[in-house]
């Protein structure tokens, strides 16, 4: 894309949080959206505490300047595992579809992708997508969508963008 689009990444996991655990996922994340053409501004290390996660999301998005957040983690079904109500209850705007692909393409890799309860929204100007929390679980969910998000974000941000006109991309 030419313009660049700016993007925080969030990594939800309280052993991360306590550092126990290096933050694995938010790194590659990083690079991945870097290589798309993204300005990453911001990254957050926040435990599986769905008041935090909902303050964190709310702040990025009303902050005014960030397009995209992307989180990774709590996507599953331990009890703590809560980033898709935190971001449900933030988002006025859903955008299922996002999700949808990114569970379509990793079924295509493991059935256990469907474990996964990952969910996307708009936040004021902010798109939010969630992504599970192993480094590789995120890449191949994000890989997925990654292609078709800057023309959401070019409709979201006033662009030039034209369904009719995207040569099918
Ligand atoms: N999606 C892809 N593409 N690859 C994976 O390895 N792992 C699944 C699923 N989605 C996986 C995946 C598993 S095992 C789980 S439990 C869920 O994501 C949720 O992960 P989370 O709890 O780390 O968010």
């Amino acid at each position: 894309m030419d313009e660049k689009f700016t993007a925080a990444v969030v990594t939800v996991s309280d052993r991360s949080y306590r550092g126990e655990r290096p933050d694995g996922s938010g790194p590659v994340v990083r690079e991945m959206l870097e290589q798309a053409g993204y300005q990453v501004v911001r990254m957050e290390v926040v435990p599986d505490e769905q008041g935090e996660i909902e303050a964190l999301l709310r702040e990025l998005a009303d902050q005014g300047d960030i397009a995209l957040t992307v989180t990774t983690g709590g996507t599953g079904f331990s009890p703590r595992d809560v980033t898709p109500e935190a971001t449900a209850a933030v988002c006025q705007r859903m955008t299922p579809g996002i999700a949808e692909a990114m569970r379509l393409a990793s079924l295509r890799i493991t059935p256990r992708a469907m474990l996964s309860r990952a969910t996307a929204g708009i936040r004021g100007r902010t798109l939010i997508v969630n992504l599970p929390g192993s480094p590789k679980a995120a890449r191949e969910n994000l890989e997925a969508v990654l292609p078709a998000l800057d023309h959401g974000l070019e409709m979201l941000w006033g662009g030039p963008a034209d369904c009719a006109g995207t040569g099918g991309k």
